[in-house]
This record gives structure tokens, sequence and C-alpha cells, in this order.
């Protein structure tokens, strides 16, 4: 369902129930494509770094609505000048630009925190993630390497591109 009203702000301790119904209610093809494997046990880890400044650089909410949390986006460390990005959005809320604004947000984030390049491991099916990638971030190189695809993408170059062609705030 498309919500009318979506919010994006910075992902608070108290989310992580709201988070972890996320994931709950999630399609397994969403969960393989999010964390690359059908198990919910990596969801579990994943809700618990997010509130954990050691293990998490940023992260936010996506809320519809009625408040509720529709959608999470994060950034992980893994140089000293590069994060793992994520992504995900509940099912019913997909393909309405709820992932695009998530993604602006870790962009000026990630800008901020003077990162030089953010990385996304995507499965080759994904689709609506590579259009994603495509559509918003065209200075991004992918490299497929053990049946995924590396999507490699220079901050300064996106939050430029953003800035000037996309229709969301960076
Ligand atoms: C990938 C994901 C985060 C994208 O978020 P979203 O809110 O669905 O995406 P958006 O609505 O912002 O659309 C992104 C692009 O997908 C494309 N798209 C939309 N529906 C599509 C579909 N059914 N098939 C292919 N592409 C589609 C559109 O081109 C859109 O680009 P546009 O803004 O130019 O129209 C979300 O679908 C998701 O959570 N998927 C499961 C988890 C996942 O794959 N995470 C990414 C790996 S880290």
């Amino acid at each position: 369902m498309r919500p009318a009203t979506v919010r994006i702000r910075p992902f608070r301790a108290t989310d992580g129930t709201a988070v972890r119904a996320l994931f709950d209610r999630w399609s397994d093809q969403s969960t393989y494509y999010r964390f690359l494997s059908v198990s919910r046990s990596p969801a579990v880890g994943y809700v618990d770094a997010l509130g954990d400044p050691e293990r998490t650089m940023y992260a936010v909410v996506a809320t519809g609505d009625t408040g509720k949390v529709i959608g999470v986006g994060s950034l992980h460390r893994a140089a000293h000048n590069s994060a793992e990005f994520g992504l995900a959005v509940d099912d019913s809320a997909q393909g309405h630009g709820v992932g695009t604004r998530l993604l602006a947000a870790l962009l000026r984030n990630a800008r901020q925190q003077q990162l030089a390049v953010l990385n996304a491991y995507v499965e080759p099916g994904n689709h609506r993630m590579l259009e994603l990638v495509t559509d918003e971030l065209p200075d991004a190189t992918r490299e497929l390497r053990d049946g995924v695809i590396t999507v490699t993408v220079p901050v300064n170059a996106a939050v430029h591109h953003w800035s000037t062609h996309v229709n969301a705030e960076v």
C-alpha cells in the first residue's frame, strides 16, 4: 500500500521492536535479498547492532501514515573511509520511493562523516535494488564476485548527482 506520508528520521533504541517486526513479516525473498540468506537469524543480529555505535555508524528509519516503521537503512564501517550500506523496506511499501529516500539520508550522513566510498552486496536477481543503483547512483560500479554483485558508490559523486538530478533531499 502506498503510504501518503513518509517520514525519515534517525533510528532510536526504542525502534528495535518495530524494526524486528518488519523483518518478521518480511517475505523470504526480501529476507534473501537483504541478508543473502533465508534464515531469520542475520536479521536478529542486525537489529541488535542498530543501536550499538560500535557496530553501526548511522541508522535511519522510514515511518508511514500511522507512525509505523516501514523501512530502515544503515551504514556499517568497513575501513577508515568506507562503509557498507543496507536498505530494507516493508514488502507492502516497496516501489513507492521509500528506499530512495532512505538512501538519500545515508548519503547525506556518509558525506558528513567524510566517507569516500559506500558498498552494498546485491543478489543478481534483485532488480529493484539494481534499478535503484542504475537510476540514482550512476557513478557506482558493479562487480560480480562469488554470485553476489558488489556495488561501490563514490560518495562525493553520488551527492553531486543527487543534488542536481534526484527529486529527494540529500
Ligand atoms: C531494494 C529496496 C530497498 C528498494 O526500496 P523501494 O522503496 O522498494 O525502492 P523505490 O520505490 O525507492 O524504487 C527504486 C527503484 O526501483 C525501481 N522499481 C520499482 N518497482 C520495481 C519493480 N517491481 N521491478 C524492478 N524495479 C522496480 C524503480 O525504477 C525505482 O526507481 P525510480 O525511483 O526511478 O522509479 C526494497 O525494495 C527492499 O527492501 N527490498 C528487499 C531488501 C533489499 O533488496 N535490500 C537491498 C540490498 S542492501
